[in-house]
């Protein structure tokens, strides 16, 4: 019998892949920053066994109706919107994805952005660079503290529940709201349960973590900047597509909130020409909520831990669809 054919969608480190060379005909796409063309990733998957995909590889059912001998997809990321679920268990494919091991480095990055934004850091530094820091002033780049303020974490996953972690360090008072409720971040973090009306409308830090779906895509939209405080400040680390960007504009622009800070777009890479990256006062970072070398070393492993598995005929370790 042949070989199992693994295409890989990006140059990721060798090291890293060796579990899979072991049981498996490996090709990888040669670059690191250049993402597969559509027609090669076609192509490839019509003769693959297994896909080891970025999130900027759309997985649909075009694809997967061109795939017969595929049988996974490991997807190096927590989130899975860049692919069809529902079509993949449909045609039998097994969708794998990368949990738990990113968590602490995506809610880091998370409170990171929060702190840059609501202490101006990146203002700040640009005017250094810009030669204006020519004297000391009482209100020079004073932004807002973080400290005893009330944060709002909108998804209370994993990653929520650790950015909750952090802001007790902050002696922050917590709020969440989810779908369901989680327990243990109420008991051990003391956060609180509120709407969803409630928490945008009395948090200085409203944080969004959610995933993509159906119910989140657009969830921030005109109505809900607008009931936020003047004050507030919005970051976003989940997924673009929660946020109607032309209505966080629009809330900038009117002084509706102080800031947003965002990891995460609508399309990405964002423009050059994005009104976002006008603004002062709105941090803008490409998407690198779990973007340490340790943290993206050890998605690259699963990632390749869990094709092996799914190869072997194995139980992978992090699976979204079947059991
Ligand atoms: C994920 O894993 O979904 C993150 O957004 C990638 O950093």
């Amino acid at each position: 019998m042949d070989n199992p054919y693994v295409f890989i969608t990006r140059k990721v480190p060798e090291e890293t892949i060796e579990p899979i060379r072991q049981v498996a005909d490996v090709k990888m796409w040669d670059y690191e920053d250049e993402p597969v063309p559509r027609e090669i990733l076609l192509e490839e998957a019509a003769q693959a066994t297994a896909l080891y995909t970025m999130l900027s590889d759309q997985i649909d059912r075009e694809l997967l109706s061109k795939a017969p001998h595929l049988k996974v997809v490991g997807n190096l990321a927590v989130g899975y919107d860049n692919i069809d679920v529902e079509a993949a268990t449909e045609h039998g494919v097994i969708i794998c994805n990368t949990p738990d091991v990113l968590t602490d480095t995506t809610a880091d990055l998370t409170f990171a952005l929060l702190m840059a934004t609501a202490r101006r850091l990146t203002e700040a530094e640009k005017y250094i660079e810009k030669g204006y820091w020519v004297n000391w002033s009482p209100l020079l780049m004073a932004g807002q503290d973080i400290h005893h303020k009330t944060i709002g974490i909108v998804g209370m996953g994993r990653i929520g529940e650790t950015v909750a972690k952090r802001a007790t360090g902050f002696e922050m008072n917590i709020q969440y709201h989810n779908r369901s409720r989680n327990e243990k971040a109420e008991q051990e973090l003391g956060a609180k349960y509120v709407s969803f009306d409630e928490l945008v409308e009395t948090s200085d830090f409203v944080v969004n973590l959610t995933p993509l779906t159906s119910e989140t895509e657009g969830m921030f939209n005109a109505e809900v900047f607008n009931n936020m405080k003047e004050s507030a400040i919005f970051v976003n680390a989940g997924r673009g597509g929660a946020v109607v960007e032309a209505d966080l504009v629009h809330a900038i622009e009117e002084k509706q909130i102080a800031g947003a800070g965002l990891d995460v777009f609508e399309q990405e890479p964002v423009p050059d020409n994005h009104p976002f990256l006008k603004f002062p006062n709105v941090v803008c970072l490409p998407h690198i909520g779990s973007a340490s070398i340790e943290t993206r070393m050890e998605m690259c492993r699963l990632t390749a831990r869990n094709i092996r598995a799914v190869l072997q005929g194995d139980k992978p370790e992090a699976v979204v669809n079947g059991k």
